[in-house]
């Protein structure tokens, strides 16, 4: 089959979230089934697509910087294309549109994050007639799961099983740039992860923006412990899922953790706030004791779950006493991780038009009280873990030792330890290992493989 990128080169760079990365694994599906060849460099490619959020501003400020050094990297000698072809989709495309060629000229594409399909199109279209190309969809017509899929692990899998969002958290921009949520049909999802469990997948990670409202819009009542029992009977190894919004996650659903065999002992649930106040003007829709209390259920569930959370500091209005709560609330649950962010103004949102007075010091002051909780935290909990043998998936190797294996406990925690002499880390990649724990550190555990699963 002749098609127009047989002997081409592509990268995809990927800013963002995990549906991003997803996206960004169609897109390469996409690309290498039409005989285009991925390669890792900007230098070597002569397409370059960047999968784009803008979730903060500084993920936006990236992107233009990035392209903007673009003009100083010469194309490959034996590229078949007389200039670099290069594209913008995800949510920055969805947002900007046709700005973006205004502002940075010398982009070729730009598409959306409802229009994945389309992009071959609208290569072809600048490769035969040169010029802009830009497609940006309000709604998608179909969930986006008939584009094949180049994985960047043969072993772990990213499952969409929502996509879109309908909470509008008033600081977020994710419900204008994603669209309303929509539901997969369960059958279909079941089929898909089945297809990987017969490829050898060991771990699935289902996705959405708050998977625990999965089949709203389908069936009429969230159906999202039903997805979890007809993966776990699908025989994987290993079953995750982000990310879950507090106001949905059901007893039914909390049940499940301790009692499916695949289910990991983590859950992501973001509070964002442990102040009522700012919980209220955020749109979040519960209160931090209705937080905490779904804790206790998931400690009574599974007393050894893994726990972690977004905490945004400094939202508009943002008291001593608002942060002070939050600090409180984050002693209180202890978690093993928070991904602590500093509130970033986003046009559009509502949270855009509310006062937002707080010098900039005072929450950089607070962010940093927060990140010692934190720390504090998630030292004490790895400690537990210490002189336990953990089974760890192996992802590859450290990225500071070759010779220490890298991979992931159940409770996500990364674990490092000595690869087994004569065994090299390719061989051991994607497989399970037993390793005892005899170093606990704040963000990974190491140890000693004590049998290859
Ligand atoms: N400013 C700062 N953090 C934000 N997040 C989403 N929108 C914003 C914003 N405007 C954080 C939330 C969310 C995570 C993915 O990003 O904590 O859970
Ligand atoms: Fe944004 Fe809230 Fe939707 Fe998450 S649940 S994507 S924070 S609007």
């Amino acid at each position: 089959m002749q098609t127009p990128f047989m002997n081409m080169t592509f990268c995809v760079r990927t800013f963002g979230c995990q549906m991003n990365k997803h996206d960004s694994e169609r897109i390469s599906g996409m690309l290498e089934g039409l005989g285009g060849l991925m390669v890792e460099t900007v230098e070597e490619a002569d397409i370059l697509v960047y999968m784009t959020c803008c979730v903060r501003e500084a993920a936006d400020t990236r992107l233009y910087g990035q392209v903007a050094s673009l003009k100083n990297v010469p194309l490959r000698d034996d590229s078949p294309l007389k200039k670099r072809i290069i594209a913008v989709g995800g949510c920055i495309g969805q947002r900007d549109g046709e700005e973006l060629t205004k502002k940075l000229p010398h982009l070729d594409v730009v598409f959306g994050t409802h229009n994945l399909a389309s992009l071959p199109r609208l290569l072809q279209g600048v490769i035969e007639e040169g010029g802009h190309q830009v497609e940006v969809l309000d709604a998608s017509t179909s969930f986006p799961t008939e584009l094949p899929t180049a994985r960047e692990h043969s072993w772990a899998a990213w499952l969409p099983i929502t996509i879109g969002c309908n909470n509008f958290c008033t600081y977020c921009i994710v419900p204008y740039v994603r669209g309303r949520e929509k539901s997969r049909p369960i059958e279909d999802i079941v089929a898909e992860a089945e297809r990987y469990v017969a490829a050898g997948v060991k771990e699935i990670t289902l996705l959405g923006q708050n998977v625990n409202s999965y089949g709203r819009d389908l069936y009429g009542s969230p159906r999202f412990a039903q997805i979890l029992d007809a993966l776990d009977q699908t025989g994987i190894e290993r079953l995750r899922f982000a990310t879950s919004h507090p106001k949905d996650l059901s007893d039914e659903v909390i049940a499940k953790f301790g009692k499916l065999r695949s289910l990991m002992p983590a859950l992501h649930l973001p509070a964002q706030s442990g102040s009522d106040a700012v919980l209220k003007a955020m749109n979040r829709r519960y209160t931090s004791a209705h937080y905490l209390q779904l804790i206790d259920k998931l400690r009574d569930a599974c007393p050894d779950i893994a726990l972690s959370t977004d905490i945004i500091v400094g939202f508009p209005g943002e008291t001593e006493q608002d942060f002070e709560d939050t600090a409180r609330l984050v002693d209180t649950v202890g978690y093993h991780q928070v991904f602590t962010f500093i509130y970033s103004k986003r046009e559009g949102t509502p949270a855009a038009k509310m006062v937002d007075n707080t010098p900039h010091e005072v929450i950089q002051q607070r962010f940093d009280r927060l990140v010692d909780i934190v720390q504090k935290h998630a030292y004490e909990k790895n400690q537990l873990d210490l002189g336990r043998t953990v089974p760890v998936l192996v992802e590859g190797t450290s990225k500071r030792d070759n010779l220490l294996i890298a991979g992931k406990s159940p409770k996500n925690q990364t674990v490092h330890a000595p690869l087994p002499e004569g065994v090299s880390a390719d061989a051991l990649e994607g497989s399970i290992v037993n390793v005892k724990v005899d170093e606990a550190k704040t963000w990974y555990l190491s140890g000693t493989i004590v049998d290859n699963g």
